[in-house]
């Protein structure tokens, strides 16, 4: 069956030194009790191999939040998947809203992503959501399932198979604005569905799906209660190890 998840997604934020210092408090706290998910948490590039060196892996897995779509060479200021993997991270977050709308991200730059991603080992958390305009347009799910479609319907059931998925609607994504959980149920649903279609019953069924935006202790029970709410990919929430934890525990 498929794991339940909670990943804490940093952004920009924290020096290399509050963010070691997050990842010890984090990774402490996990010695304390037994959780009942995976726990990642996915930092900055420049602090991927300084945490990489104080974390329990078995306890804690580590991600980026992005990487580049090219292999090596001139590209000045890209960080690649494999580069990325080397410093022993796992995860990486791919086709994150904040990407797509500030950095242009593309379907197409994308699927290069999630390719280099699965080449280097590196499991991708691939983000997917719609706008407010699009959901009061009643387009939501076309958009969602563009998305889901354009980059990654490419790809072997083996490889597919290998994929974290995270629903963030956009509207909800440090707003305060929580998609109620029969929201992110019915999203989540039709998700699945979509998956099954193209890939069948099984893989869809063992296909993780987070929900994120403005998932915090107050309500991260009663989503991941949903059938198919997974766990959450937690922005600001996971800024602050009690809160992180806190949420980590409504498994
Ligand atoms: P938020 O961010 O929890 O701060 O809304 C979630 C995300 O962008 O991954």
């Amino acid at each position: 069956m498929r794991k339940n998840i909670v990943a804490g997604n940093w952004k920009m934020n924290t020096t290399l030194q509050e963010g070691v210092q997050l990842a010890k408090e984090v990774n402490e706290s996990l010695k304390s009790f037994k959780a009942n998910c995976g726990v990642v948490i996915a930092v900055p590039f420049t602090h991927l191999a300084s945490i990489n060196d104080v974390i329990d892996k078995n306890l804690l897995g580590l991600g980026a939040e992005n990487c580049a779509n090219k292999v090596s060479g001139a590209f000045t200021g890209e960080v690649s998947a494999a580069m990325v993997a080397s410093t022993g991270a796992n995860y990486v977050i791919l086709g994150h809203s904040e990407r797509r709308q500030y950095y242009g991200e593309t379907s197409e730059t994308l699927k290069e992503k999630v390719a280099l991603a699965l080449e280097n080992g590196l499991t991708p958390i691939f983000c997917i959501g719609e706008v407010l305009e699009e959901r009061e347009a009643n387009v939501h799910f076309d958009v969602v399932k563009r998305q889901v479609e354009e980059a990654l319907f490419e790809l072997s059931a083996e490889d597919f198979s290998k994929l974290v998925l995270a629903y963030e609607p956009v509207w909800a994504i440090g707003t305060g604005k929580t998609a109620t959980d029969d929201q992110a149920e019915e999203m989540h649903a039709f998700i699945r569905n979509t998956i099954a279609k193209k890939y069948g019953k099984e893989i869809a069924d063992n296909t993780t799906i987070l929900y994120g935006g403005s998932c915090k202790p107050s309500n991260a029970a009663q989503l991941f209660a949903k059938p198919n709410v997974d766990g959450g990919l937690i922005g600001g929430a996971s800024l602050k190890s009690e809160s992180f934890i806190d949420i980590v525990k409504a498994f």
